[in-house]
């Protein structure tokens, strides 16, 4: 659980709120307080502060307790909420318990407070947690679809470009002079076909088209390899960190691949960071238990490694974290960016049997963490190919 907790506590009497915060303080809760006296200062705490539980008294003078209730159930349905009153019935508790309190604590029972302070935070975050993992599956389950749509489309695309092609070089053979019009026009029938066939290339990736051809490799050298490139790739405004972990486990996987996949990352971490910033990349082992499994739907569990790419950019607005992945998703407008470059780290990913956790924070910065199984891989979870 987090600490200290942060409780708002709508709460016009001053006895009552050193009462209160004695004894979730006395229990060994460590709480920060914000507190509210009347409707306006609770209303306007509701809009602007960060908190973990609301407590709440229920008659305060010109404001009523199902009022709170109601108020934020509506702006900030995910905070429990207690009642702490002196003066609540039975029947009234049960009521406020359907409206969607999480609890009704009496005054002179505030031994009971902490207690119903740890169990409404740990129903929180059981809730949030199956939240998440629902999310998860939802995702898994549409970028499955996708991913098949994707197979389809660069299997097809790939057989009428290859005549394309071919053909157009046929034809400038015999095309006459350097500077006639037709040589240009085949040259620009060429130059389409090949973005075409990366575009293709880049869509077979993410659709796993293409079969991995993995061998025992380090990360640590891979990314070695990289990093003059990587430096040239963010340029002098950009200061680059690489941290390797000084034992990793090996990893059955393919090195060229990885390589793409840790380059797309880093020129979005530098397009993220235009007026410059840092970008650190980490390798490090991660052992995931039973216990932190549940919430990452792809996850197995056992020794992995893990890589984290951050950058101190814009970060990523929320509405468009859910689409990340999918192929031809930007932001970066028309002729800058295919959105194609986190769909092949998926794929790329996804064939390693691995996963990939995105944090972000809108103007401090986003870090995608790729954990990838350790040794040989065993069968995936989710029976994927
Ligand atoms: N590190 C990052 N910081 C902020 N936004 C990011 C970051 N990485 C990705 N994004 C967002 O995700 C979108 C999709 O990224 P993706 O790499 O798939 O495509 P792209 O960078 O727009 O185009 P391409 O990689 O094909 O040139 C980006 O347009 C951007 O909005
Ligand atoms: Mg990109």
């Amino acid at each position: 659980m987090p600490t200290p907790f942060h409780i708002l506590h709508l709460e016009d009497n001053v006895l009552d709120r050193e009462l209160t915060a004695a004894a979730l303080a006395a229990d060994g809760l460590d709480c920060a307080f914000t507190y509210a006296t009347n409707r306006a200062e609770f209303l306007q705490a509701l809009a602007n502060e960060a908190c973990d539980v609301i407590l709440c008294d229920f008659t305060i003078p010109g404001y009523s307790g199902l009022a709170a209730l109601e108020a934020a159930r509506m702006q900030r349905p995910e905070i429990p909420f207690i009642f702490v009153s002196g003066t609540i019935g039975e029947e009234v508790a049960v009521a406020s318990v359907k409206l969607g309190a999480a609890d009704c604590v009496l005054k002179d029972r505030r031994d009971h407070l902490a207690p119903a302070v740890r169990r409404a935070l740990r129903e929180h975050q059981c809730r949030q947690a199956r939240q998440t993992a629902k999310a998860h599956l939802l995702q898994a389950q549409k970028l499955k679809v996708i991913e098949q749509l994707a197979r389809g489309v660069a299997h097809n695309f790939n057989d009428l470009l290859t005549p394309v092609r071919a053909n157009a070089e046929i034809l400038l053979l015999d095309s006459g002079p350097e500077t006639s019009p037709a040589r240009e026009m085949l040259a620009d029938i060429i130059k389409a076909a090949d973005r075409g066939a990366d575009l293709v290339r880049r869509l077979g990736t993410f659709s796993r088209s293409h079969a991995i051809q993995p061998a025992q490799m380090s990360l640590n050298e891979v990314l070695a390899g990289l990093t003059p490139k990587i430096k040239n790739l963010v340029g002098e405004h950009i200061q680059v960190r690489i941290q390797c972990a000084a034992t990793l486990p090996g990893l059955h996987g393919d090195a060229r691949l990885l390589g793409e996949a840790i380059l797309s990352l880093v020129s979005n971490a530098r397009d993220a960071m235009p007026h410059g910033g840092q970008l650190q990349i980490t390798t490090e082992p991660a052992r995931i238990s039973p216990a932190d499994a549940p919430a990452r739907t792809e996850a197995g569990t056992g020794e992995f490694i893990c890589l984290i790419v951050r950058d101190t950019g814009t970060g990523i607005q929320p509405e468009n974290v859910p689409h990340l992945f999918e192929p031809f998703f930007s932001t970066k407008g028309v002729g800058k960016g295919t959105g194609l470059g986190l769909a092949t780290v998926y794929g790329i990913v996804q064939q390693h049997r691995g996963w990939i956790e995105v944090v972000t924070r809108p103007n401090v910065g986003t870090a995608f963490k790729i954990f990838l199984p350790a040794g040989r891989p065993k069968a995936h979870p989710n029976g994927g190919s």
